[in-house]
């Protein structure tokens, strides 16, 4: 199978994506590597989506991740999921730089992510911050609105 990074495009996500996501983001959930989301909870937060696609196979959607806004400068970056058959092919950081970008072009200064995997975002640019923190109480009161948590989870953040 070919893992060329350059044959992975990233773009919004579109209505007809979201059985594609769900199933990736499913993969992971039953292996309780990230949170399970529903196809309706997908599609009403579908703006927020972009995609990965296989350039070279019809444009196959290989994952996807979100882009949040809490304020008017603070974004979260949520449900980065890459089909394990493609792990390692650059589609992660592809996938966090489109997020990033769209966080700067809305004006975001920084941006804040939960995640079990903090070695791959440190090598986005994202640092591990204290949870503790009580100026983080809106992103507390989100999580916990969602009924997420942040146990055993890095948070993270990168100014942009
Ligand atoms: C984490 C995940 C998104 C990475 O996607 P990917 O397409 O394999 O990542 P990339 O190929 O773009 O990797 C970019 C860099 O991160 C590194 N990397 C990828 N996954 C890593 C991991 N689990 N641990 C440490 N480093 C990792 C790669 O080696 C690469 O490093 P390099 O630039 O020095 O070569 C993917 O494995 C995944 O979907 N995991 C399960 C869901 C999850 O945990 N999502 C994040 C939380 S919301």
């Amino acid at each position: 199978m070919l893992k060329t990074p350059s044959l992975v495009a990233v773009r919004p996500a579109r209505a007809e994506d979201v059985g594609s996501m769900a199933r990736i983001i499913d993969d992971y959930a039953r292996r309780r590597a990230m949170l399970a989301r529903r196809e309706n909870d997908l599609l009403r937060s579908l703006d927020d989506f972009v995609v990965a696609c296989r350039e070279t196979e019809a444009g196959r959607v290989i994952g996807c991740g979100a882009l949040t806004l809490y304020s008017t400068r603070i974004a979260e970056i949520r449900s980065v999921a890459v089909d394990p058959a493609h792990s390692r092919s650059g589609a992660g950081r592809k996938i966090v730089q489109a997020l990033v970008d769209r966080a700067k072009s809305i004006e975001a200064r920084r941006v804040y992510l939960l995640t079990l995997v903090p070695e791959f975002f440190a090598k986005m640019g994202f640092e591990i911050v204290d949870s503790d923190n009580t100026s983080l109480s809106y992103l507390s009161e989100a999580v916990l609105d969602q009924s997420r948590t942040f146990a055993n989870k890095a948070l993270m953040m990168r100014d942009l």
